[in-house]
């Protein structure tokens, strides 16, 4: 039931950003007085790992941080920002990964992960799972282990989910 009030409030927007994409927009859930806490109760039940088998919570620029710190938060849990390029003065550790053009990376304090942290990433969406990927090379370059991933929505059809492997990952919603 939470799982489908979240869906109710996701909009659809044909031909954004360019034509033939359906765009998910997630934003209205948060916009929605019961929605955000909705979110949190889904997200919570849906954990692809115990709560005791992490250590952190680690949020995707942008939208992993729209939801991760208060995800966090009522986990008990700190969060590590994984950010885009060149937001964060020195020194970082970076990812790159591709993009349907060109290249793009995520980057993290040095020291934001410790030795064999075990850390569980959110995103609002799987699609590709390009930066989902590069996320978790990310958090094992620093020494951490990823524990999972929790995701809002997952796009149908792309090959996200399996580009995890064995990666435990959960979705509160799957969609074409
Ligand atoms: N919505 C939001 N972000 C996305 C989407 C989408 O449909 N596809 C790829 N990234």
């Amino acid at each position: 039931a939470d799982a489908e009030y979240v869906l109710s409030l996701i909009r659809t927007i044909p031909g954004f950003p360019n034509k033939n994409v359906l765009f998910r927009d997630f934003m209205p859930v948060l916009a929605d007085p019961k929605g955000l806490a909705t979110l949190l109760k889904a997200l919570k039940l849906a954990l692809p790992v115990a709560a005791r088998d992490f250590d952190s919570v680690a949020g995707l620029e942008a939208r992993g941080f729209l939801f991760g710190p208060a995800l966090a938060a009522s986990l008990g849990k700190g969060f590590i920002a994984l950010r885009k390029t060149g937001k964060l003065p020195p020194e970082t550790i970076s990812e790159q990964y591709t993009l349907e053009y060109g290249q793009e990376s995520v980057e993290v304090e040095t020291n934001a992960i410790s030795s064999n942290e075990r850390v569980l990433i959110v995103d609002d969406l799987i699609a590709t799972g390009g930066s989902a990927n590069a996320a978790a090379h990310l958090v094992e370059k620093c020494g951490g282990k990823v524990a999972g991933f929790s995701f809002v929505m997952e796009l149908q059809g792309l090959g996200g989910r399996a580009s995890l492997g064995s990666y435990p990952a959960s979705a509160l919603v799957t969609m074409p």
